[in-house]
């Protein structure tokens, strides 16, 4: 017999394709409010479910969940919304989806990190509404890349894909991290153990940690203080890490040349001020939205339930 198993989102069709091969699977047309996904697990008596980062799972939901749930695979890297404590303690396996959308990942800090340079947006925006008027050849400049300094805050998986696209474009790159890498991996990148002491090395700089307690706001304004003048931020890791009250005040007063953003504090309501930066570059939490990447996340997900309701440990089991 199939197990019963639930994707309370909008999955892409060849995840769906797959789903119901292997399983006796729910597949919803819309992304399901957890309360939904509660009264689902129950109807359904779910063995297993798929998630999205929006469905946050708490103790209060792990406790509301019936029994019958072993796993939960969130179809991210990302695991700020799973209590994985919560979890461990009721022997319900929670996992996530490394490895297959580091690359994407890092194909759009780049996409951000040269409209932010080269001033992407100004330039669609000239274009967009006609353009008529030569530009002389002290008009209208950007930054340029190769041979700038590239801070990357977070060396694990996506801050190295990003660091291997930028040593492509001639960048320098230094890095802060938990622990020096070792060196096939650093491939001559300079380790900073402590970003306040990377921080003024950063012409550019690009957040690449997860969201955590210890992440959260470390871009602050002491933090932004710190970098060059005319400085350039990325941010496609989370929102929290930066106060973006703070990031607002840096880029008001000039002291960031640009900004390109995938994340925010609040999402999908950001902070509408941002929009009003002709310098900052934004995009809708899109790191991963590939074709492929998306399959290869909901393909992974799947695997980890599979395994969990074979009775493995899942690969990607976070406790
Ligand atoms: C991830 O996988 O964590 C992406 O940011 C999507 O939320």
């Amino acid at each position: 017999m199939k197990h019963s198993i639930l994707l309370p989102y909008r999955a892409p069709q060849n995840v769906a394709i797959l789903a119901n091969q292997r399983f006796d699977a729910v597949i919803a047309d819309r992304e399901l409010t957890i309360d939904e996904v509660i009264a689902l697990a129950h109807e359904k008596q779910a063995r297993g479910m798929v998630v999205v980062p929006k469905q946050k799972i708490t103790k209060e939901v792990l406790e509301k969940l019936p029994e019958s749930v072993k796993v939960i695979a969130t179809s991210s890297v990302g695991f700020d919304h799973l209590d994985v404590a919560a979890a461990k303690a009721r022997g319900v396996y929670l996992t996530n989806t490394p490895d297959v959308l580091t690359e994407c990942t890092a194909d759009i800090a780049m996409l951000l990190l040269l409209n932010a340079c080269r001033r992407g947006r100004e330039y669609m925006e000239i274009m967009d509404s006609g353009w008529r008027k030569s530009y002389s050849q002290s008009e209208m400049l950007g930054v340029k890349v190769s041979g700038k300094t590239l801070g990357i805050y977070g060396m694990g998986r996506i801050g190295q894909a990003v660091a291997d696209r930028a040593r492509g474009f001639g960048m320098k790159i230094v890095y802060c991290n938990r622990r020096r890498l070792p060196p096939e991996l650093e491939k001559g990148a300079t380790y900073f153990s402590d970003l306040h002491e990377m921080l003024p090395h950063c012409q550019i700089l690009s957040l690449n940690a997860p969201g955590t307690a210890e992440t959260k706001h470390i871009i602050n304004d002491e933090t932004l203080a710190l970098l060059p003048n005319n400085a350039v931020f990325i941010n496609v890791a989370r929102g929290t890490l930066v106060d973006e009250a703070a990031l607002i005040r840096a880029l008001k007063s000039g002291k960031l040349f640009a900004a390109g953003l995938d994340v925010f504090e609040n999402e999908p309501a950001y902070n509408l001020e941002l929009k009003e930066f002709h310098n900052v570059f934004l995009t809708p939490h899109m790191g991963s939205a590939t074709q492929e990447t998306r399959d290869a996340m909901g393909y992974r997900a799947l695997e980890n339930i599979e395994q969990a309701l074979n009775g493995q440990r899942p690969q990607d089991s976070l406790w």
